[in-house]
Formats: C-alpha cells, sequence, structure tokens
C-alpha cells in the first residue's frame, strides 16, 4: 500500500535513474578509455550495428583512443597482442562465448560454432578437426576436388570475355561448390553450372536477416512477442533450399571417405542425424560466405588501375614457376594474407565473457561477466609499427623478414587459439588454388558501372560483404 503513496513514488522514480548513474560511475570499466557516453549507454553500439556499420564504428574508437576501448557499458574492444593473447588463446581455447553465439544455432542444435563453454567445443571438436586438419586437405583426393572447380570457375570467366563477369556472384558459386564438395561429395552442389543450384548459394548469401536476428539477441522476449508481425519489417533468417540440400545429402549413405559427413557417420560417434545435418549446415554457411567474400575483396583491390603491378608479379611468379604446389609460392601467399589483413571477411568483435572473479587485461582490471573482444580489421591495421601505412594494400610487407613475428601475432584473421578457424588450410587452398588459376590466364579490369562505395564493407551478422553485393569485372586473356 506504500508503494501507492504518489510521494513515496516520485522518489522512487527520482532514485532509479541516481542509483543507475552511480553504478556506471562506480564500475571498474570507468578505467577503460572510451567515449564517456559508453559508460552510460550501449545505444550508439547498437546502432551501428543496426546500421551495418559495427566494425568501422569501433575501429574509430580504437584510432581515437588506442588498442583497449570501452565501448558499451558491459563490453570493452581490444586491440592488441596481449587481448587476443588472454581472450582467444589462455588456456588454450580462451574465454567462453557469449549468448550472441546462440544466433547460431541450427535446428535447434549447437554446433562446433555455437558451442558456448570449452568442454562441449572440445568434445565436437575432436570428432571434427580430424577433416579440416591440413593433412587431410593437401591429399590428392581433396585438392582434385578444389582444381576442378576452379577450372570451371575458368570456364564461366573464359565465356566472359568480351563482356563482364559478376565475380561476387560466380566467386560464392565457386565457394558453396568447394565447401560441398568437403562436407558430403558425391551429393554436393554444382552452382557453377548448374541454375538451380546457383539459386541455393543466392538464398544463403543474399541474406537480409542482420535486423531481425539483432533484435533476437538483444531482446529475445520482444522478439518473441513480436516476431510475427517483425518480418513485414525485418526479414528473419530463412534458408528452405539450402535445408533440402543438407538434409538431404547428410541422411545419405557411403560419402567418400574424406568428408565430413562421412567422419560424422562413424558409429562410435553415436551422432544423431540433426546434428550432422546442423553442423553441415554451418559449415556451409561458414565456407560460403568468408571465402567467396574474401577473394571478391581482393580481386576487386589487385584489379585497380593503381594496382596493376601486383597483379603483373603475381603473374609472373606464376609463370615461372608452373610446377610449384601453390603453397610454395611466397608473393601469391603475401597477397593473399594482404587481402586477409586488409579485408578479413570476419572484420568485426567475436564476443567472449571474461570468466567469474575477473581478469586484468592489457593493464586493465575487467570484471567478471563483462564481454570483451578483439576485432580483426583492427588488430591488423592499428599498430603501425607493425603495419606501416595500414588502409594501403602491399603485399610486400610479408616479404620482408624484419617484423614477420609480430605481422604474424596480429593477424586475427582466422581468429586464434582453440576456437580459431577450423576451416582455414580449406579456404588457404581454395583461394590459392582459383588465384592461381585465373592470373595464370587473364589480367582482371573492373568495369566501368562499378564504383568505389559499390565495394564498400558491409557488416552482416559476423561476416562483412560488399555493399551492392555485385562486383562486375572484365576479364582479358594475357598473351603467352
Ligand atoms: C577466408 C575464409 C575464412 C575466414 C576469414 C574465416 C574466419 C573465421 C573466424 C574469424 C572464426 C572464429 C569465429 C568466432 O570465434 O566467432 C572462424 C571459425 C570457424 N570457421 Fe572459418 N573462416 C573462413 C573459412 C572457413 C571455411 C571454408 C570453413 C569450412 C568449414 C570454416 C569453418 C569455420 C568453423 C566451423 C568455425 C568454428 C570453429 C570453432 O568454434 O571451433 N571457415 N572462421
Amino acid at each position: 500500500m506504500a508503494l501507492l503513496n504518489p510521494s513515496l513514488l516520485r522518489l522512487l522514480i527520482c532514485l532509479i535513474p541516481i542509483f543507475y548513474v552511480w553504478k556506471c560511475l562506480s564500475s571498474p570499466l570507468r578505467k577503460c578509455p572510451g567515449p564517456w557516453s559508453s559508460l552510460f549507454t550501449s545505444w550508439i553500439l547498437k546502432w551501428h550495428e543496426f546500421h551495418a556499420n559495427r566494425t568501422r564504428y569501433v575501429h574509430h574508437l580504437h584510432v581515437l583512443y588506442g588498442p583497449v576501448v570501452r565501448i558499451a557499458p558491459n563490453e570493452v574492444s581490444f586491440a592488441s597482442l596481449e587481448g587476443i593473447k588472454e581472450i582467444y588463446c589462455s588456456g588454450g581455447s580462451g574465454y567462453d562465448k557469449t549468448e550472441f553465439y546462440n544466433l547460431f544455432q541450427v535446428y535447434g542444435r549447437r554446433t562446433m560454432f555455437s558451442t558456448l563453454n570449452k568442454a562441449d567445443h572440445a568434445k565436437r571438436k575432436r570428432i571434427l578437426a580430424d577433416r579440416y586438419a591440413n593433412t587431410n586437405i593437401m591429399r590428392p583426393v581433396v585438392l582434385d576436388g578444389i582444381k576442378e572447380r576452379s577450372l570451371r570457375f575458368i570456364g564461366r570467366c573464359s565465356e566472359s570475355v568480351g563482356g563482364t563477369v559478376d565475380l561476387f556472384i560466380c566467386l560464392h558459386d565457386y565457394a558453396f561448390d568447394c565447401i560441398t564438395h568437403h562436407l558430403f561429395h558425391p551429393y554436393g552442389s554444382d552452382s557453377l553450372l548448374k541454375q538451380g543450384d546457383e539459386e541455393i548459394m543466392k538464398e544463403v548469401t543474399f541474406d537480409e536477416s542482420l535486423k531481425n536476428r539483432l533484435l533476437q539477441y538483444y531482446h529475445p522476449e520482444l522478439h518473441k512477442l513480436i516476431g510475427n508481425i517483425l518480418h513485414y519489417f525485418a526479414k528473419p533468417r530463412q534458408t528452405p533450399l539450402a535445408d533440402n540440400l543438407v538434409l538431404g545429402a547428410s541422411s545419405r549413405t557411403e560419402p567418400a571417405q574424406f568428408t565430413l559427413l562421412s567422419r560424422m557417420q562413424e558409429k562410435n560417434y553415436n551422432l544423431e542425424q540433426l546434428d550432422m545435418a546442423a553442423e553441415c549446415l554451418d559449415h556451409m554457411a561458414a565456407g560460403i560466405d568468408t571465402t567467396g567474400d574474401a577473394l571478391c575483396f581482393l580481386m576487386w583491390e589487385i584489379s585497380q588501375p593503381n594496382m596493376i603491378h601486383v597483379q603483373q608479379r603475381l603473374q609472373e611468379e606464376l609463370r615461372d614457376n608452373p610446377d610449384v604446389e601453390f603453397d610454395r609460392l611466397p608473393y601469391l601467399d603475401a597477397v593473399v594474407l594482404e587481402g586477409l589483413r586488409c579485408f578479413p571477411a570476419i572484420p568485426m568483435s567475436l564476443p567472449r565473457y571474461v570468466p567469474n572473479g575477473g581478469r586484468t587485461i592489457d593493464g586493465f582490471f575487467v570484471p567478471g561477466g563483462t564481454i570483451v573482444s578483439c576485432q580483426a580489421y583492427s588488430t591488423q591495421r592499428i599498430d603501425q609499427n607493425v603495419f606501416p601505412n595500414p588502409d594501403t594494400f602491399n603485399p610486400d610487407r610479408w616479404l620482408e623478414e624484419r617484423g614477420d613475428l609480430d605481422r604474424k601475432r596480429l593477424f586475427f584473421a582466422f581468429a586464434s587459439g582453440g576456437r580459431g578457424c577450423v576451416g582455414k588450410h580449406l579456404a588457404l587452398a581454395e583461394m590459392k588454388t582459383l588465384l592461381r588459376d585465373v592470373y595464370t590466364r587473364f589480367k582482371t579490369v573492373p568495369d566501368e558501372t562499378m564504383k568505389p562505395e559499390m565495394m564498400q564493407m558491409s557488416d552482416q551478422l559476423i561476416s562483412s560483404q560488399p555493399r551492392e553485393q555485385k562486383c562486375l569485372m572484365r576479364l582479358v586473356p594475357l598473351q603467352n
């Protein structure tokens, strides 16, 4: 009854904001550099997130405030080696993931990527890692599959001579065909040749669910309540064609021995069929956008008029070493590393929880339960002693002996530690095979209709894409 007393109510209403301000001001995070507003509210960060601009906003704060920056009342971003080592590598696989990764559950199941704690993750990784180990990727049967798909890509390029080819589409087709080969050959896709399969790739790639899924993350109750009308304004993620492919393929028997499916079907692992399908769909999505977008940004960059020398040097290396394996070509390696440094396919924060009791990270005490992260876009740029002229695409920096270790330690495109990218060796094999095949045959020149702003980085939920989702290119055959 006392609560109904109007004076008491007024007092309470006044006290709530005072208490909130007091709580923010007494937070240990007040000692972290950052905009004052971030001590009180996460709305500015969320605004940028909802506008597909989180990565650039966080980077802007790093440029202003240095390698440690508070970005929200309960969130700190690090762009330093100390940050990477503590958050992602301490104890092997670093801190536990946050509920952000709930958004990546598939068919209601947790996959390796979306498991939150170390124990569950380690159990699943013990089963899956074998098929992505470099020794498995370098087997002729795996590489031949990649080479075959790369030549199909070259077929699409050859057909386009005299006109243009949309690299955004073809590179995603290539990544799709390569990853499904690795997941469940012979039941994989053939989107470089078949229109129907290309539609599946488009369904996965042209996803517009960012706002819907962010709302689901930040306000799950509200999302449940208004989910039915929300889809008129913010589309949910729906991939019926891809589901159909994966559910069908993952129930087939006798996939090729090198595939992920064959590993998961081994009896001793006791995996349910839906778990296998969930894992395959997750890896399929992980394999399409990352490799497709990384190649697209990279090929766009080296096609610019001021980058012709990069293409020429690459072409010389490829021409002079026709029998050398793709992983033994230093300039090709440098071009790929520089591409992933300037345009990491997953450029943004990979959020983790500070364990109970708190930790000191890069000189700042951070209480347990705080969200901490690093983002590749910043770790690969912020320290100009390690990466001079960080916004310039310069493969040569990777060929210098001096500073080599520092560069590699801050290279975070595949993340680090036990939860780093399991598909790294596959992705590199796909990227290098394709670049070799293209640049031994063609010079690439952007179509005149393409403007730089069309290729600006636009954040998806965790990866990034060229803003206009297209990259028209002219392929000019080389005179040999
Ligand atoms: C250029 C290509 C690629 C890049 C830049 C990339 C980057 C990354 C990054 C940064 C992570 C850590 C994400 C996090 O902690 O939230 C990751 C994890 C992962 N990636 Fe990749 N990736 C690429 C290609 C691939 C491919 C081809 C696959 C194929 C299966 C793949 C499968 C995965 C999986 C399953 C995880 C989760 C690993 C775990 O939690 O143990 N990735 N990737």
